[in-house]
């Protein structure tokens, strides 16, 4: 599969700012910026940094981002499941997954994060994949927002919502070890009938495969 990779950008404003908010931008792009020290829901901000620049690079890789003139106040990536994961367990090219979205603190709850998602479906090609995103509540900025688990959990749908992601059902174990964790899908409309039914029987692994074993398959 050729991951073509279509630039596209928006300016939102705030009260008090206009964010640009753009890409998917190459890492030769993104160190011409800075990146906000306040970045380090995932890991401290520059080496949270320098993984999104790897990630950048990757064929399907695609890093959306939000900036402040050149400081990045936000960032969402897309890349193919990591191999050791249930979800690459069919190695599905047209399948990618939502990794990590995270702004700033100070610039949250003004739709930074719903705009990285709509500009990153602004991208045509978007409509030939799956996207996914698995949703842990132990990864949430729960002390930093002081949300409780449900709002949270609000939260992520609203903006998910804004790029098209819904839950979806799955029986993945880490998924349903806890109810306000979920997966959230997004199937593009050009993907095929085979790759749909491929990832159904992805959602309901633990279901498969114990039918076959029944079934001495
Ligand atoms: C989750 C996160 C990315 C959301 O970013 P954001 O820019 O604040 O999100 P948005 O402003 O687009 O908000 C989406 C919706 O939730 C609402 N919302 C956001 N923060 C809220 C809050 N603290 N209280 C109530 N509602 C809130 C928004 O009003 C919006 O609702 P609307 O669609 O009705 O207008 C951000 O909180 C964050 O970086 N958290 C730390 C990292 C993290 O948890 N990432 C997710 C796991 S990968």
């Amino acid at each position: 599969m050729n991951h073509v990779k279509k630039y596209h950008k928006k300016i939102i404003t705030t009260k008090e700012d206009s964010i640009i908010i753009e890409g998917p931008v190459p890492s030769s792009e993104l160190s011409n910026y800075k990146f906000h020290e306040d970045l380090i829901a995932f890991r401290p901000a520059q080496q949270q940094f320098e993984a999104i620049k790897g990630i950048a690079d990757l064929s399907e890789g695609r890093i959306i981002i939000a900036r402040k003139d050149d400081l990045i106040v936000g960032y969402v990536t897309y890349l193919h499941p990591d191999p050791l994961e249930r979800w690459s367990t069919f190695n599905m090219e047209n399948l990618i997954e939502l990794g990590a979205i995270e702004i700033i603190p100070s610039y949250r709850g003004v739709g930074v994060a719903s705009n990285l998602l709509r500009v990153s479906m602004l991208d045509e090609f978007m409509e030939n994949y799956i996207i996914i995103s698995t949703e842990y509540y132990w990864h949430w900025d729960l002390d930093g927002t002081k949300l409780s688990i449900w709002e949270y959990r609000k939260v992520m749908e609203k903006m998910m919502a804004a790029g098209g992601l819904l839950p979806a059902p799955t029986d993945d174990p880490e998924i349903i070890s806890h109810p306000a964790n979920c997966l959230m899908v997004r199937i593009g409309k050009n993907v095929d009938e085979d790759s749909i039914k491929r990832f159904d029987t992805l959602r309901f692994l633990q279901r498969h495969r114990y039918r076959n074993m029944r079934e001495g398959i």
